[in-house]
């Protein structure tokens, strides 16, 4: 079922981008080092995927850690107290526990003392359904700050035996603070979408109550991402195009008005395939999935961090954030920064 947020009504605010941060575990994976693990060669990784080197956790980096770091670099540029959050959202499959939310976690080691958190689902468009959610606080004048994380830690429930889909994930978080402004900069439309009936495409099933810890699994690789990679590339193709186009024309906007794209980095053929049916030249698409491949959750918001910390985009620029991933759900959000 598809969802529009903002289409009509013009608030009297918007959520506008105030900060953004992005953080990475220290060991990087290259596609060499996998061709040593599983029967695999730069050459297929490369051509498939355009993924060249992923990084990877330790066993004592997790996702609140991730998550807290590129929150810190967020605030940070915002020059916001951490004091003065009204709420933190983290989006993420690969939470720090069961519970408490990773979420609560990321409050306790920043001092948000004033703010409530918690954690979204939504796989690899969690980060686009949480600004959502905030903007609906934002621009309904309840609340003044929010930070928006989306962290994931995927190499723990990686099969690394499965050449299919080992050689695609990453670990990572992105965030960015979101800020009430009047100047009419901010998120200007947001559209998501869910389609459950196809669940099947992309799933990690144990451990929840289906298939909780203590009960033995039929297959132990239940614990691991299975994913149906010729699906889901056709299905995503066509989701961000129609998510993109969704977006743009609710906003009277042609893709000749966006000054970058930014998409969910899941496959740079996909990316690519999707622009050219968009039309939108490669200068306007920003890819840095050959440094990190797939992060999930975390992959547009540590994309967007970097594309501005290149100087690619600069404030007043039009952009749109695109995902697509498990659930399966997919959406877009159009700002202006
Ligand atoms: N190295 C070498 N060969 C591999 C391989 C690897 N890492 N992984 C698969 N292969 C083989 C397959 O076994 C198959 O061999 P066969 O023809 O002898 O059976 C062949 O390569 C083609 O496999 P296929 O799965 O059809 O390749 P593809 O071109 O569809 O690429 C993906 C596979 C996974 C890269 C691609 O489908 C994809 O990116 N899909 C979406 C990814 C995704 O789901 N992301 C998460 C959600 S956002």
């Amino acid at each position: 079922m598809n969802k529009e947020v903002n289409q009509d009504a013009k608030p009297a605010y918007l959520a506008h981008i105030a900060g953004c941060g992005s953080s990475a575990p220290t060991k990087k994976l290259t596609n060499e080092d996998l061709s040593k693990m599983v029967d695999t060669s730069d050459e297929w990784i490369t051509t498939r995927t355009g993924i060249k080197t992923r990084y990877i956790c330790s066993d004592n980096e997790t996702t609140a850690l991730l998550a807290t770091q590129a929150s810190k670099q967020a605030l940070d540029m915002a020059g916001l107290d951490p004091c003065e959050l009204d709420l933190i959202i983290v989006a993420t499959v690969t939470p720090e526990m069961v519970f408490p939310s990773t979420a609560c976690f990321v409050q306790k080691n920043i001092e948000a003392v004033n703010a409530w958190a918690f954690d979204l689902s939504a796989a690899c468009s969690g980060f686009i359904y949480s600004l959502s959610i905030a903007q609906q606080f934002i621009e309904s004048g309840k609340y003044k700050n929010a930070l928006i994380i989306g962290a994931e830690t995927l190499s723990k429930i990686t099969n690394w035996q499965d050449r299919g889909s080992c050689i695609l994930f990453g670990d990572g978080a992105g965030a960015v603070v979101l800020q009430r402004n009047s100047d009419g900069k901010g998120i200007l439309y947001s559209t998501m979408s869910s389609d459950g009936s196809n669940w099947e495409a992309l799933s990690c099933e144990a451990y929840g109550s289906k298939y909780p810890a203590c009960k033995k699994l039929d297959d132990p690789d239940k614990i691991y991402m299975s994913i149906k990679g010729r699906e889901v590339y056709q299905q995503a193709v066509r989701r961000i195009v129609e998510s993109v186009k969704h977006c743009l024309k609710k906003f009277d906007l042609t893709t000749e008005d966006l000054d970058m794209m930014i998409s969910h980095q899941m496959n740079a053929r996909i990316i690519e395939s999707a622009s050219k049916r968009l039309k939108l030249p490669k200068e306007k698409v920003f890819m840095n999935i050959a440094e990190y491949g797939n992060t999930s959750a975390a992959s547009v918001p540590i994309a967007f961090n970097e594309c501005y910390r290149q100087g690619k985009i600069k404030k007043g620029d039009k952009v749109i954030f695109v995902a697509f991933g498990a659930g399966l759900t997919w959406g877009a959000t159009l700002i202006q920064f």
